[in-house]
């Protein structure tokens, strides 16, 4: 969900990552040094070494654009689209969407150069809905949701506990609870649902799962999610995560001044307001929690949560905003991910057993693995990082152009206009950087040790968790809960 809100949005004002959109909105008037250096590499995709004004750019108008997405059906997979527009318009192309104009940049040298040019601050998307809704009711923004200074400080409260190895396989053990349940569920409802064979919505239940798993990191509690019948309130809260980010896909279609007059404007507001209600709520219990062992002189223990409530860098407010934030962007991006990757494995018997191997030479029996055992398991992280690379959950990155001034003086000779933006779609899909393969799969490329370096791409190639100091914030836990829930399923 959040992989088609994030593209949908990006229709609109290009968000989140994968794709590098250039805010826009400021004077390109460039330092007279650096209008006389243009370096134009000859690698960038001019090919004559001209910088090309945004007229003399090719690419679909708007109404060719409504063509693509609602006759031709590409509106759930932009990413297809993209593939498309680039065989026909080349590497760099602007697509309008109505006012919008967004520079797509389809080449990894071209993506390395605008990912190494966004400066401190980079800039995502406005996200003007869910900033919306937050303005509205007082709440305070995330990670996905701030900008400027105030990201930065937010990030650097939230990284350390989220980034750093030791912190993350401090995780180890909770994740694998939650993976030891899911194992159990899934053969209870093989037997009970599935003849004895199926489970019938497999996706649905790596949903559960990974909204578990990242639940019990960031709240350090349970959500029983794994149990025979899911918690009435448990269940509520997944339906409204979908709901708003449905919602949202639609919202960002209208103009921010008709929001209120939109008959599921409402809605939205009422979906946020239970998100915020029920992350509230945990975040109340922990707190109570904290306070009893304080009074009782006891220790107090904890993960993420108690980290952040204890450590009085942020507002309870501010904690509030950003692991709701944490939440949602951190269920469906795991989730599919797995869900990919087990299929890939169910088709490819021979990566199957080559996984097999690797997991019963380190943990033989039952044995779950522990985060030292995973770093003895390079396929099993190759599967994973091939699989990211054939279905990224964010195709697409966006990023600011203010911070990059020379590189989009490199790319146009010309003011840019106050309504552009810069989108830089994947492309791991594209046969261009990866020729050798769609399928079958070729995780051995992943491989440090024993990997054919003739399969070995450009780095930039395939960016699953983005780059930089607005990369994924989740990367490390995502990373552990895919690789441990693989030995044991
Ligand atoms: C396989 C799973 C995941 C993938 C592929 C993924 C991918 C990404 C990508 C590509 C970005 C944008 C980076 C950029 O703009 O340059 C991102 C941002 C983000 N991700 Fe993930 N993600 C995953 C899981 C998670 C999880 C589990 C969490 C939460 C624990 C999470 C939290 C975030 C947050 C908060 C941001 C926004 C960071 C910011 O703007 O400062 N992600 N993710």
């Amino acid at each position: 969900m959040l992989r088609r809100s994030l593209l949908n949005v990006g229709l609109r004002t290009k968000q989140h990552a994968g794709t590098q959109s250039a805010a826009a909105g400021q004077s390109a008037q460039f330092p007279r040094r650096q209008q006389r250096s243009r370096p134009v590499s000859s690698n960038t995709a001019m090919g004559d070494h001209k910088p090309k004004s945004m007229e003399e750019l090719g690419g679909p108008s708007f109404m060719t654009t409504l063509y693509w997405l609602f006759v031709k059906g590409y509106f759930q997979t932009t990413q297809q689209m993209q593939i498309e527009h680039s065989k026909i318009y080349g590497p760099l192309w602007k697509s309008k969407y109505g006012p919008l104009v967004v520079v797509n940049v389809a080449s990894a040298e071209l993506i390395e150069q605008v990912l190494r040019q966004e400066g401190r601050h980079p800039v995502r998307t406005d996200m003007p809905h869910w900033r919306g809704y937050r303005e509205l009711r007082n709440q305070a923004h995330g990670p996905l949701t701030e900008m400027g200074a105030k990201w930065m400080r937010i990030r650097s409260i939230l990284n350390p506990r989220m980034l750093k190895p030791k912190h993350v396989s401090s995780y180890a053990n909770t994740i694998n609870e939650v993976v030891t349940d899911f194992i159990e569920r899934v053969a209870w409802l093989r037997e009970n649902t599935g003849q004895g064979v199926m489970v019938n919505d497999l996706t649905g239940e790596l949903y559960k799962f990974a909204f578990e798993g990242i639940c019990s990191v960031l709240f350090e509690t349970r959500m029983g999610c794994m149990e025979a019948v899911v918690p009435e309130e448990t269940q509520k809260f997944i339906v409204s995560v979908g709901e708003m980010f449905t919602l949202s896909q639609i919202i960002v279609l209208f103009p921010k001044s008709s929001w209120p007059y939109l008959p599921f404007w409402k809605k939205f507001v009422a979906t946020w307001d239970h998100l915020f209600k029920v992350a509230e709520d945990l975040v109340k219990k922990k707190m109570e929690e904290i306070q009893k062992s304080a009074q009782l002189d006891q220790s107090i223990e904890g993960a993420y949560l108690t980290h952040l409530l204890l450590s009085e860098k942020m507002t309870l407010t501010e904690i509030l905003g950003s692991i709701t934030e944490l939440l949602l962007a951190g269920v469906d991006t795991t989730s599919n991910t797995i869900s990919w990757s087990l299929y890939h494995l169910a088709t490819e018997s021979k990566i199957q057993e080559q996984l097999y191997q690797e997991v019963i030479s380190i943990c033989p029996g039952d044995k779950l693995p522990d985060s030292s055992d995973i770093t003895q398991m390079p396929f099993l992280k190759a599967i994973i990082r091939e699989t990211l690379r054939l279905y990224p959950v964010v195709p697409e990155t966006l990023a600011s152009l203010s911070k990059m001034r020379l590189w989009w003086e490199i790319i146009f000779s010309q003011k840019r206009r106050s309504s552009t933006s810069v989108t830089m779609p994947f492309c791991p899909m594209m046969k261009k950087f990866f020729p050798e393969t769609q399928r079958p799969s070729l995780p051995q490329r992943w491989l440090s040790r024993g990997g054919d370096d003739k399969l070995k791409q450009h780095p930039f190639g395939s960016v699953p968790f983005g780059f930089g100091v607005r990369a994924c914030l989740g990367r490390r836990v995502a990373e552990l809960e895919c690789t441990s829930s693989f030995p044991g399923l």
